[in-house]
């Protein structure tokens, strides 16, 4: 999505807008530029492509001045240009944008009408038609930003510079996510927090509805009616190296061997294994004391959070005796679902921006269902909607397949398992505690699983010239197949699926030819007679399987072409260490294959538009 930056403070504009963009590519785009205002006036530079070419512009004239705003467009409404890039400035009003305009035809064409000429095909070009209009009756910058955002229906962050005055930045924000920065003598604005962090650690974000005024030593935060609020600051821990990529080739690779700790941290003050206590907060006040006030649960996601709510499902309903629907959140926002008080909806993003997720649980809120979001990004639009939120402490995840995010979200659905199981009087305290002793053991596990990444490079080296994947398994396994799948389709552009093993004779067994991978999820447990005959059933006909099986399962090693050990651990916490190896299996064959790993084309790190 797009990325926004705005600066006020001591420092050069140019250098804080282009470091702030940076920091913001993760989110995808396709121009970019930057305007900055100054003595003379309002200096603005823009870019198609990459940052690059941005750069390139700006070294022959470098706009000077103090106050600036920059942005990342990823397009919307109007194909990838300079012309289209933003910021757009009508007379002494400059805009950037993120976000939809859902009646720009409408306004647009009245704005004709009133002799308005339009330089680009962007919607984000009303804003300053219409603020720029208002500002021929009044003077008043907020009122006029107002009056505008009152004409249009959709979504937006929006930071506004006046070059009639030079030290004020105007925000305004409903359903893109915008986030202020507090600085010593220096003010930020940012689409998000990683752009702000080699400035400052306290931030803002601000909530729908909201305007901010921004000045070089202040800020002020107005609701719709134009009332001043006051707002914590969330103190952020992560630093700006966290935010690096700390050495790795890649984000992805660096946050894959994040994992051990991410879990640890998600882990960290929730549980007491030698006692059994589970520490869930938020989750009480929710719940009540004990028991469990709900008939279902209904889990809402996207993508890989949708693979974490499968793997939940099975979780819940094995432990605790909870039916549990898991919905696509695209297709749930657009159903009647039949939900009401009796549900607790469990609503997964790593962004907390996605739209159809946001979307499925206002529509989830509607109907009086309690939320309990399950979210990486403290203060985040799903967070702030929620009844209540279970972070998971991913840190920023920068590459735009989802990895860390994706085990710790499995982290705390099993935290969820265990208190609902509890609350259930279907768990003892001492197999809660033995539960909680296993959990505890997750991070070592990952760190020994990491030290075979020298093998499953090999391995994936050895089928980069495949044209398709499959990959199968069955139970809570299936899902991570999925992830597996989706993991290698979107970052190495290869096609990939994932299937319930049991589905192989159903149909899929026809894509199986001489040499076809097949990577098999292979546990001990109930089914593992089934799927090593579904994988005899492919290697018959000529499949190279690749099977992922327990470190002591020599039988399965000796009947498959490629092996990869996973460490023994419960049965029921295998799916958080099986998608691990899946993890390094896509990287490596997209990395050989030199695909754009960190940001895939086509893609964004958070879609917060639908
Ligand atoms: C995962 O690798 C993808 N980048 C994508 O499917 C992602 O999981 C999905 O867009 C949901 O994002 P969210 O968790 O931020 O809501």
């Amino acid at each position: 999505m797009c990325g926004i930056i705005g600066y006020i403070g001591h420092r050069e504009a140019t250098d804080v807008l282009i470091d702030g963009l940076k920091r913001l590519e993760y989110r995808g785009y396709d121009s970019a530029g930057i305007a900055v205002l100054n003595g003379r006036g309002i200096e603005m530079e823009r870019a198609e492509g990459k940052l690059a070419a941005l750069q390139a512009k700006i070294k022959k004239s470098k706009p000077h001045g103090k106050i600036g705003i920059g942005h990342t467009r990823w397009a919307t409404h109007g194909v990838p240009s300079e012309r289209n890039a933003h910021p757009h400035r009508v007379g002494d009003v400059v805009v950037v944008h993120n976000g939809i305009i859902e009646n720009h035809a409408e306004l647009r064409k009245q704005l004709i009408k009133k002799g308005c000429q339009f330089r680009s095909e962007t919607d984000t070009e009303i804003f300053c038609h219409l603020i720029h209009s208002e500002l021929k009756k009044t003077d008043d910058v907020g009122k006029s930003i107002q009056k505008a955002l009152e004409k249009v229906r959709g979504s937006y962050s929006l930071v506004v510079l006046y070059g009639k005055e030079p030290g004020k930045l105007y925000l305004a924000k409903l359903g893109s996510p915008l986030v202020v920065g507090l600085g010593k003598k220096e003010n930020l604005v940012a689409s998000d927090i990683p752009a702000l962090l080699s400035y400052t650690r306290n931030v803002v974000p601000l909530e729908d509805g909201e305007l901010a005024l921004l000045t070089k030593n202040s800020f002020k935060i107005l609701n719709g009616n134009g009332k001043s609020l006051s707002k914590r600051v969330n103190h952020i821990t992560w630093t700006p190296l966290m935010a690096e990529k700390g050495g790795f080739k890649h984000f992805m690779l660096k946050e894959i061997y994040e994992q051990p700790r991410v879990v640890e941290e998600t882990l960290m003050g929730r549980i007491q294994p030698d006692s059994g206590r589970l520490i869930l907060e938020g989750v009480n006040k929710l719940f009540g004391k004990k028991g469990f006030p709900f008939k279902q649960i209904a889990i809402i996601a996207c993508g890989t959070s949708w693979h974490a709510g499968l793997v939940g499902k099975y979780w819940i309903e094995k432990l605790a005796r909870v039916p549990v629907s898991v919905n696509l959140a695209s297709e749930f926002r657009y159903a009647d679902p039949m939900i009401g008080r009796d549900t607790l909806v469990i609503p997964i993003s790593q962004s907390g921006e996605t739209a159809d997720t946001l979307a499925a649980t206002h529509l989830a809120k509607s109907k009086k269902a309690k939320v309990l979001a399950i979210c990486n990004v403290l203060g985040s639009s799903l967070a702030r909607t929620s009844d209540a939120t279970l972070y998971t402490h991913a840190g920023p995840e920068i590459g735009v397949a989802s990895t860390k995010a994706f085990v710790a979200q499995l982290t705390v659905l099993y935290l969820i398992t265990l208190e609902l199981a509890k609350r259930q009087g279907k768990l003892s305290k001492e197999a809660l505690i033995t539960q909680l002793t296993e959990i505890r053991k997750i991070p070592q596990h990952l760190t020994k699983l990491l030290k075979s990444a020298a093998h499953i490079k090999e391995i994936a080296e050895s089928l980069v010239n495949a044209s398709h994947f499959l990959f199968i398994a069955r139970g809570p396994h299936f899902p991570v197949a999925l992830e597996g799948a989706l993991k290698l389709k979107e970052i190495s552009y290869v096609h990939a699926e994932g299937f319930a093993a049991g589905e192989l004779k159903h149909g899929p067994i026809a894509l199986i030819d001489e040499g076809v991978p097949v990577v098999a999820l292979v546990p001990k447990n109930e089914t593992y007679e089934k799927i090593l005959s579904n994988i005899e059933e492919v290697k018959a006909r000529g499949a190279h399987v690749i099977a992922i099986g327990d470190a002591t399962d020599r039988d399965l090693s000796e009947k498959v072409d490629d092996f990869i050990a996973i460490p023994k651990t419960d049965y029921l916490l295998t799916p958080l260490l099986y998608a691990v190896p899946l993890q390094l299996f896509a990287y490596y064959i997209a990395d050989h294959k030199g695909t754009d790993v960190d940001q895939p084309r086509n893609l964004a790190k958070s879609v917060t538009v639908e």
